[in-house]
């Protein structure tokens, strides 16, 4: 979803805003557009329909000097992706120009009455409204540009994340964020800032990275420090939240594959163990986890758990559900974060609520996790990405460290998350007593050789590819799985619709009967997750009923299954594993063949069409 960049200091901007953008770009977008001033207080703006090279392309031959700027790739919400859409926007004069990220949701309220003023506006987006009206506040009050833009946002209702400049001012950048991720990177001594909408774009320049909180304005000058103010209160400054953050700059990179997807569903293996370090002791026979122990009591004395989750991490959450109901027997409810945030869901005191997200930026997710503390529940975070606002939101959580997630589809985040989930099911139901040591450390054995497991399921990826060309032509396919497999079948059958635009259905195999085994015949590929566990007799009920109506099956299976291969057009197998584990092998090859899908329809794997890597508006 869009991106903020910005940089002040004394460096040439534009090459460090374009390379920024492109660092941003797998949250997806639809136009990009620069604002730069040189110190004659000259502004120059670039903005382009596409890809941030067609942006590029559009300022060769033309001034893009100056030291200052701001950059922004756009998501269309408000008006049809264009150049006159794309941002940064002006203000009447000229003047100001400004990058939004979020929503204004009262823009049409401000337009009209800022157009009874005389203000013209060239586009269809919020975000215009947004730049006018902070300048009508700078000249009806005569303010510097830090405080209209803090007075001009007590009057918006929506999220935002927001980079201004003035053209009179080149020295300095305002920026403010509501619901929107904002960062900025510290250089040293404060002789240059980098702002944007996550750490990527700065790690390569700046470690110290500061987090700008909810309704905060920040006025940022070079060479001196920055002043936070909180919108209730223009008098006073507000401790800037500074961390170092270690990300590697190599991990960002491809690495040799084609693909970040590709990437990163072969990095599983290493993300794993690395979620796991620390954590699981199989010499020990023990998973330590700080979490648990900062929050014992609420924990072990939850009357219920509610995981929010929006997309994949909402799958994981649906195996969540299943291992801490098994190990904990404390009862588990799954929401939607998008549903569940206006539903006035009932929330006990004793209910502890689990967001789970890579992002930890999800609109929806941070809203139904903020209700839940306004409710009194313990907020329990499942997060990826260091330092967001789901992170910061947390009482406690577990980070899942897989490192960042570039390609749109998520794969290693979903593994990530599902580890976590098993780590704390395990440590809590033995916390509890409701586990028995002898499943305890049979988890904590086979856990331990999970990444190995990944590593063999990756060595038949060209197998998987060639099968996958198999589907290249198919207009639909069922998912189905059954057990701890369900929620793998719906995951299977999201990656292959986003990145492959094929129709992909996911369901609990018995269901078929009660309506999709309507759209079986001999058309129609039907993957089924068949692992050799408790369910599995039944399964094969399910796909000889798929075989009676001439679908065409394909089936994971576990290694020297005879059964279901003997009833599958295309079998793939997965090493044996315990049942409840079983996700974390079998979703493998559904990433793979969605990818290899993808890749053989020639589409853009890492940047699927119309979608964000972080969905920061609801
Ligand atoms: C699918 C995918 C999305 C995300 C969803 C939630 O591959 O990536 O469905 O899972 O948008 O995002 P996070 O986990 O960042 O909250």
């Amino acid at each position: 979803m869009c991106g903020i960049v910005g940089y002040i200091g004394a460096r040439e901007a534009f090459p460090i805003l374009i390379e920024g953008l492109k660092r941003l770009e797998y949250r997806g977008y639809d136009s990009a557009g620069v604002a730069l001033i040189n110190s004659d207080h000259e502004m120059s703006i670039y903005k382009e329909k596409g890809k941030v090279s067609n942006l590029e392309q559009r300022a060769v031959g033309h001034d893009t000097s100056g030291s200052t700027g701001i950059a922004h790739t756009r998501w269309a919400t408000h008006g049809e992706p264009s150049s006159v859409n794309a941002h940064p926007h002006l203000s009447e004069s000229g003047r100001l120009a400004l990058v939004h990220n979020g929503i204004i949701e009262n823009y049409g309220n401000i337009k009209e009455y800022l157009t009874g003023k005389g203000y013209h506006f060239k586009s269809s987006t919020d975000t215009e409204v947004l730049v006018q009206l902070i300048e009508f506040v700078q000249q009806r009050f005569h303010l510097e540009l830090g405080l209209a833009v803090l007075y001009a946002l007590r009057r918006v209702v929506g999220a935002y994340a927001i980079a201004v400049l003035d053209r009179e001012h080149p020295d300095e950048i305002i920026c403010a964020r509501k619901s929107s991720p904002l960062v900025v990177g510290i250089g040293e001594n404060n002789s240059e800032y980098f702002l944007a909408s996550d750490a990527l774009p700065i790690v390569g320049y700046t470690k110290h990275i500061l987090y700008l909180n909810d309704e905060e304005v920040a006025v940022i000058r070079c060479g001196k420090e920055i002043t936070i103010k909180n919108l209730a209160n223009s008098r006073d400054q507000v401790a800037p939240n500074v961390h170092d953050v270690d990300i590697d700059l190599d991990k960002l990179e491809k690495g040799g594959y084609p693909h970040y997807m590709l990437k990163e569903i072969f990095e599983q293996p290493r993300c794993i163990s690395d979620c796991m370090r620390g954590r699981l002791m199989p010499s020990e026979h023990r998973i330590v986890l700080s979490a648990i122990h900062l929050h014992r009591d609420r924990l072990l004395n939850a009357g219920r758990f509610i995981i929010v989750a929006c997309g994949t991490s909402w799958h994981a959450g649906l195996i969540g559900k299943q291992m801490i109901e098994q190990f904990c027997q404390v009862p588990v409810e799954v929401e939607y974060a998008s549903e569940f945030r206006y539903r006035n869901p009932v929330i006990r005191q004793d209910d502890v609520v689990i967001a789970i997200s890579q992002s930890g930026e999800t609109a929806d997710t941070l809203a139904a996790f903020a209700l839940a503390k306004e409710k009194g529940a313990l907020c329990f975070g499942i997060v990826n990405s260091v330092g967001s606002s789901i992170a910061r939101a947390s009482d406690t959580g577990i980070y899942i460290h897989v490192g960042p997630e570039i390609g749109v589809a998520s794969t290693k985040a979903f593994t990530g998350q599902v580890t976590v989930l098993t780590l704390f099911a395990l440590a809590l139901g033995h916390e509890m007593g409701v586990l028995s040591q002898k499943l305890y450390e049979e988890h904590i054995e086979e856990l331990a050789r999970i990444p190995e497991k990944i590593k063999q399921i990756l060595e038949h990826n060209d197998y998987i590819r060639d099968l996958a060309r198999t589907l290249t032509y198919a207009r639909n396919t069922l998912y189905m799985g059954r057990g701890m497999n369900y929620p793998v079948a719906l995951e299977g059958a999201l990656k292959l619709k986003e990145i492959s635009y094929i129709h992909a259905e996911g369901y609990p195999a018995a269901e078929m009967k009660h309506g999709p085994i309507a759209l079986v015949d001999e058309n129609m590929p039907v993957v089924f997750v068949a692992t050799h566990h408790r369910l599995y007799k039944k399964i094969i009920s399910n796909i000889q009923e798929v075989i009676a109506r001439n679908g065409r099956i394909i089936a994971i299976v576990t290694e020297g299954d005879q059964e279901v291969k003997a009833l599958s057009s295309f079998v793939i197998e997965i090493p044996e594993t315990l049942e409840t584990l079983a996700p974390l092998l079998s979703v493998i090859p559904l990433q793979l063949i969605a990818y290899h899908v993808a890749v053989a329809k020639g589409l853009n794997v890492d940047q699927p069409r119309n979608l964000a890597k972080s969905v920061t508006v609801e």
